[in-house]
């Protein structure tokens, strides 16, 4: 297949190239200034590069407290960028993969949620991916979107990297313990995105998120452990478990978003492995980081 990926300088997005690479798909990853997500005449030159098969969206603005101050950037690549691209699909013929957010949702079910689950971010982030995907789906671009949640990868900024440089910085550490959701390693996601596209899937909307459910506080400590093994290193893991109360955000977070993936799994596509082994294999990544930098 042919592949144009926006955003694939990413953390998932890097790892979406590395993927199509290595099955042998062709895959291009124009860098953010050659194909600008926010600029309509940017994203029109799309029917001049193809033909291709699939267009995978992983670009966002993913600054979740960020977003509260400036609405308007997040609205323009979240919101914006996706309806211009899935217009561009349209006319070339090309589909669209376009990932969103389990952020799309209140946190308030108390159960896994499921595709069919009505949507209702509670805050500007998840507003406007929410956006994206109504125009993205509303396009004709017989486009899929893929919610994912709680991305890690060894390609950038993550909730497990700072923790772990935070631990191993010697600071003391203080975790939410009261909002759960689905740990998700870009790799394994990377793979679910690249079964998906080879399944030709219907158009519609797809979870793919880790396997097991926790909160930030247990990953955190699943993170730290995985670490301190990686580098044989003895010292104490000690992470305070807080509530949300004692972590005061800009940004409003849902309590319990943990993504149902069953739908994948009825069509054959693998589960993603355990947090833990992606965990052993993620802190590997950052022991070898540290001792080549
Ligand atoms: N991170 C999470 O925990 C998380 C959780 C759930 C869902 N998601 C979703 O997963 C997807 C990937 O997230 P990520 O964390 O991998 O993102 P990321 O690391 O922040 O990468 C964002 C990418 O977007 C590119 N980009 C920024 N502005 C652009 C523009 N105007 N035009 C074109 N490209 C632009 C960036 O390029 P430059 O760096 O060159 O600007 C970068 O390649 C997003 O849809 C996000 O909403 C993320």
């Amino acid at each position: 297949m042919r592949i144009f990926v926006v955003g694939g300088s990413g953390m998932l997005g890097g790892d979406v190239v590395s993927e199509t690479r290595r099955r042998g798909h062709y895959v291009e990853a124009p860098v953010h200034s050659d194909f600008d997500l926010t600029e309509p005449e940017s994203v029109a030159t799309l029917p001049g590069r193809g033909p291709y098969d699939w267009v995978v969206n992983c670009a966002a603005y993913t600054a979740v407290d960020r977003a509260e101050s400036e609405a308007d950037a997040a609205a323009a690549l979240n919101a914006l960028g996706p309806r211009y691209l899935a217009m561009a699909c349209a006319l070339t013929g090309s589909r669209l993969l376009h990932v969103s957010t389990d952020y799309v949702f209140d946190g308030a079910k108390g159960l896994p949620y499921t595709e069919e689950d009505p949507t209702n971010p509670i805050q500007v982030y998840g507003l406007t991916k929410r956006d994206g995907e109504e125009n993205v789906l509303s396009a004709g671009a017989r486009a899929v979107v893929v919610r994912t949640a709680w991305l890690y990868g060894p390609h950038g900024r993550c909730f497990p990297r700072s923790i772990i440089d935070a631990w191993v910085a010697g600071k003391s550490l203080r975790v939410v313990a009261d909002q759960v959701g689905s740990p998700t390693y870009t790799p394994e996601l990377a793979r679910s995105m690249i079964d998906l596209l080879e399944r030709n899937p219907a158009e519609g909307i797809y979870h793919a998120a880790g396997p097991e459910a926790m909160s930030w506080h247990e990953f955190a400590v699943r993170a730290v452990t995985a670490y301190a093994t990686a580098t044989a290193d003895e010292r104490p893991i000690d992470i305070a478990a807080i509530p949300t109360a004692e972590w005061p955000t800009p940004a409003k977070r849902p309590r319990e978003t943990v993504l149902d993936s069953r739908m994948l799994a009825s069509m054959g596509i693998p589960p993603m492995e355990s947090v833990d082994l992606s965990l052993a294999k993620f802190a590997a990544a950052l022991a070898t980081e540290s001792r080549t930098s």
